[in-house]
């Protein structure tokens, strides 16, 4: 019986604390042998593509902005199956409905070299000229 209150106690504690810390804590998704330039990978368990691209990380939701697909990483190109929505791996829109380029979340590495990502903070939308679609 105690140990069903205790349990009670440590959930509502974890509750509050990841309430009260939204944004705050990084997800961590692991130390990689090989983070070089050009390197894609896909975490499907956190809806995330990581990219080492033009000499920056990105970490792409695979979630489409047209209706929330979830995305599938082909080639250097991330696909929409339900309607076609086609992005690149800068998160621009190159064909199908997809107003929006995807979303991208803040993240890096640590100086112990393990990768992580914040899922609650969302970068701004890269000026990339007229639109988003090239
Ligand atoms: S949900 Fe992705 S193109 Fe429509």
């Amino acid at each position: 019986m105690s140990g069903g209150v205790a349990g009670v106690v440590s959930f509502t504690f974890c509750k509050s604390f990841l309430e009260e810390n939204t944004g705050k804590i990084p997800v961590f998704l692991g130390s990689l042998p090989d983070l070089s330039q050009g390197t894609v990978i896909n975490f499907p368990e956190f809806g995330l593509i990581f990219v080492n691209e033009k000499g920056r990380f990105s970490f792409l939701s695979t979630k489409c902005t047209h209706l929330g697909c979830t995305l599938r990483l082909s080639g250097r190109r991330l696909m929409c199956p339900c309607h076609g929505g086609i992005f690149d791996l800068e998160g621009d829109v190159l064909d199908g409905p997809p107003e929006k380029p995807l979303t991208r979340f803040e993240g890096g590495l640590t100086k112990e070299g393990i990768l992580y990502f914040y899922p609650d903070r969302k970068l701004p939308v890269w000026n990339r000229g007229s639109g988003s679609r090239k």
